[in-house]
């Protein structure tokens, strides 16, 4: 407790992922944790530089703050063009993803193929400093394909710092671009958090950030010992609970208190309800509730229960508030 007290804010992150890390999701999460730093899902500069609907696209709540974006590109200029439109949104950091497998991500060259291209990399984070204040955050993999040594990883953050990356957010895990879907890309390749730990070693002026497989608070603390801080993914959305007691850790001369599942879930409604009005999709809003009682009695019929009320869709209000009640006594 007394080293999380001197660590910084952003010790804790929560990942970037497609699909998951919805304006809606962030929303949620901030009503269980205040600290952790959020990242948006990974934005194409195309969709940035050529969206129609360019607020909808960035726009964020201000509870959402402190907010990250992370960016999929590799041609450094409209990098920087998305960099300076992202700016004037009001996020804090930018983030370049250099750690997708996925083969739409990688026909567009970017994402872990970028990895083989340091110099790229270098050029894109170079360009972009050049144009905006942000600091500018690379989140890659340890190895891709056959480029997986240490010291290649090593000559690999050594260069991309040099054109100013200061922040390195590195899953410790290769990522295979033919033969494995992004989802083995996940689990397949083996965990080494001794490479993420020798590149803080060796790079100590550096804010190195382990990514994989980190299921829980306790183990993010030990990982702590040893880099500056740990981004946390699936544990997020499969289990989100697990940050309630986060912010009290972090400061507890703040006091604040940890919410219960049921204040969150209630605050989460009349939210819920202002987006259903304005058009949001249901099933959108209502997927980042689905792991709030993972783990406790009434979780599984929790996740039952929901699933019915998405299919019924006549008041998702009233099903929740009754659902809630089965679940939680006297609510
Ligand atoms: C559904 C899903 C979508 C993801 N989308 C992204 C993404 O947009 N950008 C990115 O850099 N990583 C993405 N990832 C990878 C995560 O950010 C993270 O690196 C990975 O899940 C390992 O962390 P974990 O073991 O804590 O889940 C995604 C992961 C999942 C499960």
């Amino acid at each position: 407790m007394l080293e999380q007290q001197k660590q910084p804010i952003n010790s804790y992150r929560i990942a970037p992922m497609l699909g998951w890390t919805t304006r809606h999701y962030r929303y949620f999460f901030r009503l269980i944790c205040k600290k952790a730093l959020l990242y948006t899902e990974m934005l194409t500069t195309g969709a940035i530089l050529n969206s129609p609907q360019r607020d909808r696209l960035l726009g964020f709540d201000v509870s959402e703050k402190t907010l990250a974006i992370q960016l999929g590109g590799s041609s450094a200029s409209d990098l920087s063009q998305a960099a300076r439109i992202v700016e004037a949104y009001g996020y804090s950091e930018i983030n370049l993803n250099v750690g997708c497998p996925s083969d739409r991500v990688q026909s567009g060259c970017f994402g872990a193929v970028l990895f083989k291209d340091p110099r790229r990399v270098a050029d894109c984070i170079a360009e972009m400093s050049a144009v905006v204040k942000l600091p500018i955050s690379v989140k890659t993999r340890i190895g891709v394909d056959d480029y997986e040594s240490y010291d290649y990883l090593a000559q690999f953050i050594q260069q991309v710092h040099l054109a100013g990356c200061q922040t390195f957010i590195i899953h410790a895990r290769k990522a295979w671009l033919s033969g494995l879907s992004p989802k083995e890309n996940r689990v397949i390749p083996p965990l080494n958090y001794d490479w993420v730990y020798r590149i803080k070693q060796d790079f100590p002026y550096l804010t190195i950030v382990l990514n994989g497989g980190i299921a829980g608070i306790s183990i993010a603390q030990k990982h702590l010992q040893q880099v500056d801080g740990v981004m946390i993914g699936r544990a997020a959305w499969y289990n989100p609970y697990l940050f309630s007691e986060l912010d009290q850790q972090l400061s507890p001369q703040d006091s604040v208190a940890v919410p219960s599942r049921l204040s969150i879930v209630l605050a989460y409604l009349p939210y819920l309800e202002q987006a259903l009005m304005s058009g949001e999709n249901l099933t959108h809003l209502i997927q980042p509730l689905f792991g709030l009682f993972h783990g406790v009695a009434g979780g599984r019929r929790w996740r039952q229960k929901l699933s019915e009320t998405l299919q019924q869709m006549d008041n998702p209000i009233l099903g929740i508030q009754s659902i809630l009640r089965e679940i939680v006594p006297n609510a």
